[in-house]
């Protein structure tokens, strides 16, 4: 089957051509004439071709006057200039073949407004539809773009364990990886589940983060960066959090707090440009169907720098606002979203990256400052979804490490290997991990995370 992409008969070529294309039927009007008006995507592109079949084609009154939505058709024929308004060309079909009928009676995608909770529920099918289609070539051009700047800059692309043994955020979200049968696990002499036992002779995990092992590699090839899977299970239901996300998490030698939000911010605002100019199409449909404000937020952000701020000028912000906020906020606490979002909204109303955070309210990596208070951390905060980026410049001190664990509760003997890194040619050296779904919404102005990934892990769903 030798078809070419809609994409390429919208924007290639011209009257007189012929082409072959593939794709699944959007609408199907038949008109009195002996004419049909068929209207297919096959997801190259946002924009349906509008497909012109006659009744001298021989299955036209056997099947094509009743295609429906979701029905698949391979159709070769003559490119025409379009009469109708919105597209240049259109196809006057010389054969229609149907691959697949869908029963309009159960078909569940129908040309008409279906709400997002609707289409969770057919999340394998809803990729055909304008939002989710759009939501999947937006989301591959974030990916590659990611891979781009890195790769341009000279960072080796690192994949890191999905399976590991260490909590890198020390939360205790972890999701459990075992093969012990559920009910009948043996038993040690106390009476514990006795894990020497289980398929990696300790216990194990889904990762949090691959910032520890692309810490190891940083401090061997300079420059490297991780992107895969990350799991979490910490029991948030919120339009920001899943279960299972993708993060990209860079990690840089011979560099401070002050490089890293630098990179962190260049970074972004190339992944920005880089959708604006390769998804034109689908940012405008985001624009003008889903949140009409977010082509002016994506110019507004790749015009103006980054704000930098800390965590004590931001807590005297919050605390002289004079508003009232459904979690306190003193000099102390962690930042909630509404905390966030006011600097970033409504202070700033862009990008802010607050810097040197409570010690005790971050992980136990980050590297601690002079007034032995705050540690060298980051997050990058954008309007609507608050924080899109953490990171921090890590503790390259042996000693000051081994006593932020046992403050923490870690064990400095399970980390050895990490330990080993500051042991022998300890480096200063920083990075940040980068939420794909999170940046995903950022653009798209998607409400829900939900909505960004195909196949959504939240607490009590796992469906397909
Ligand atoms: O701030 P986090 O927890 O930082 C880390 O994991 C570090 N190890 C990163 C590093 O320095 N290498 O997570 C980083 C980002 C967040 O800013 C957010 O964008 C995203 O990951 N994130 C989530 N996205 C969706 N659902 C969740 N449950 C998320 N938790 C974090
Ligand atoms: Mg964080």
């Amino acid at each position: 089957m030798n078809r070419i992409l809609v994409k390429t008969v919208l924007e290639n070529l011209n009257p007189g051509s012929t082409a072959t294309v593939g794709g699944w039927v959007r609408t199907c009007r038949v008109s009195k004439g002996g004419f049909a008006f068929i209207t297919i995507n096959d997801g190259s592109c946002l924009a349906a071709l509008q497909i012109v079949a006659d009744a001298t084609l021989a299955n036209y009154e056997g099947e094509i006057v009743k295609l429906s939505a979701g029905c698949s058709v391979l159709v070769t024929g003559e490119v025409v200039e379009s009469q109708g308004k919105g597209q240049r060309v259109e196809l006057k079909a010389g054969e229609l073949r149907v691959l697949g009928w869908a029963d309009p009676a159960d078909y569940p995608i129908q040309p008409k407004h279906h709400t997002m909770e609707f289409l969770r529920t057919q999340a394998h099918l809803r990729a055909r539809t304008n939002t989710f289609g759009a939501v999947a070539r937006v989301r591959n051009a974030v990916s590659a773009a990611i891979h781009e700047f890195f790769q341009s800059r000279g960072f080796i692309y690192l994949h890191t364990p999905i399976i590991t043994a260490s909590d890198c955020e020390g939360a205790g979200q972890l999701f459990r990886v075992s093969t012990l049968p559920a009910g009948q696990e043996p038993k040690d002499q106390a009476g514990a589940i006795d894990w020497s036992q289980d398929f990696f002779a300790r216990k194990a995990y889904l990762t949090v983060s691959g910032q520890l092992e692309a810490e190891t590699y940083a401090c061997a090839l300079g420059n490297v960066y991780t992107f895969g899977p990350t799991f979490r299970a910490e029991n948030s239901n919120t339009p920001r959090h899943l279960a299972e996300f993708w993060m990209v998490e860079p990690e840089m030698a011979f560099c401070d707090l002050q490089g890293d939000a630098r990179v962190a911010e260049e970074f972004l605002k190339y992944v920005f440009s880089a959708v604006l100019t390769r998804c034109p199409d689908d940012m405008q449909f985001f624009n003008e169907r889903v949140d009409k404000t977010v082509l002016a937020t994506m110019e507004h952000v790749l015009g103006n720098d980054f704000v930098r701020l800390s965590y004590t000028e931001a807590v005297d912000r919050l605390v002289k606002s004079g508003k009232t906020w459904n979690y306190p906020i003193q000099w102390g606490l962690d930042l909630q979203t509404e905390h966030e979002r006011y600097i970033t909204e409504e202070v700033f109303g862009k990008p802010v990256i607050i810097s040197d955070y409570p010690a005790s309210i971050k992980a136990f990596y980050m590297r601690m400052n002079d007034d032995q208070k705050t540690v060298a951390a980051m997050d990058v905060l954008v309007p609507r979804i608050g924080e899109i980026i953490g990171g921090s410049q890590r503790e390259d001190r042996l000693d000051v490490l081994n006593e932020r664990m046992r403050a923490m509760n870690l064990e400095p003997d399970s980390y050895w290997w990490y330990c080993d890194l500051r042991r022998y040619g300890s480096v200063p050296h920083a990075g940040f991990g980068l939420g794909l779904e999170r940046v995903v919404q950022f653009i798209t102005g998607m409400a829900n995370i939900r909505d960004v990934i195909p196949y959504p892990r939240t607490p009590r769903s796992a469906e397909f």
